[in-house]
């Protein structure tokens, strides 16, 4: 399975920005790269014209967060309907922080995985400890209680390990531990389905090479250093 490696621009760039991190990274891989499989999920404004820049590449566009429902009375939402009219190929859902700012449940980011599926988007689904969950050793039951709560019943989805402690921070697990959440994740997927397992959480391009040699490690959601083009690219390399 090609590795997937994914760009969370958050609540940054302006539109100038954003069209030239796109369109830069567009021109990159149309020089030939296919090794792995790219995409960036900017601001929900720019998401139409960052998606249209992408047509005909290989390079795929995502949105930051979905609904639950395809339309009605929720302002300030958007739907999986409305991003996949735009486009789009990906919607990350379950962000940590999405589930600390906006108090999003399992059963909030399960029910937005399920519309982004219907919609036939791909949701990439983050689960992640804080950090004195990982010092209490509640690393796993967390991790697990988050997948067993918020995976679909059916349909394709990435799933994103995100410790919330090494997200924005420069802080990263060790080898190890991300050898073994990332086994412990695999173990609780079906066995049937090809799903991905991202990390995610201070990837940049000197720790890159070092974490995708790790067993069942499918790529990587980038967030700081998704906003240069060049880091971005050299991350994508080491894939
Ligand atoms: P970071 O963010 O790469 O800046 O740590 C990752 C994320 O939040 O997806």
């Amino acid at each position: 399975m090609k590795k997937l490696i994914v760009g969370n621009w958050k609540m940054n760039t302006t539109r100038t920005e954003a069209v030239q991190l796109v369109t830069a990274l567009r021109d990159q891989l149309i020089k030939g790269a296919d090794a792995f499989d790219m995409a960036v999920c900017p601001p929900f404004v720019w998401l139409g014209e960052v998606a249209q820049i992408c047509t005909g590449s290989a390079l795929k566009a995502g949105a930051q967060d979905c609904g639950m429902a395809d339309k009605g009375a929720f302002t300030g939402d958007v739907s999986a309907t409305m991003v996949k009219e735009v486009g789009a190929s990906y919607v990350i859902v379950g962000h940590s922080e999405r589930r600390a700012q906006h108090n999003e449940t399992n059963a909030i980011v399960k029910a937005k995985a399920e519309a982004a599926i219907k919609n036939g988007l791909i949701p990439i689904i983050c689960v992640g400890e804080t950090e004195s969950e990982r010092q209490q050793g509640a690393h796993e039951s967390v991790v697990g209680q988050q997948l067993a709560e918020s995976l679909p019943g059916s349909g394709a989805y990435v799933v994103a390990y995100e410790p919330v402690w090494a997200i924005g921070t420069g802080k990263t697990p060790t080898i190890q531990d991300i050898k073994s959440m990332h086994s412990f994740i695999r173990q609780q997927l079906d066995p049937t389905e090809k799903v991905a397992i991202l990390y995610g959480g201070s990837v940049k391009p000197d720790n890159a090479a070092a974490f995708i040699a790790i067993d069942h490690v499918g790529g990587f959601l980038i967030g700081g250093a998704s906003l240069k083009a060049d880091e971005f690219w050299a991350i994508a390399q080491s894939c």
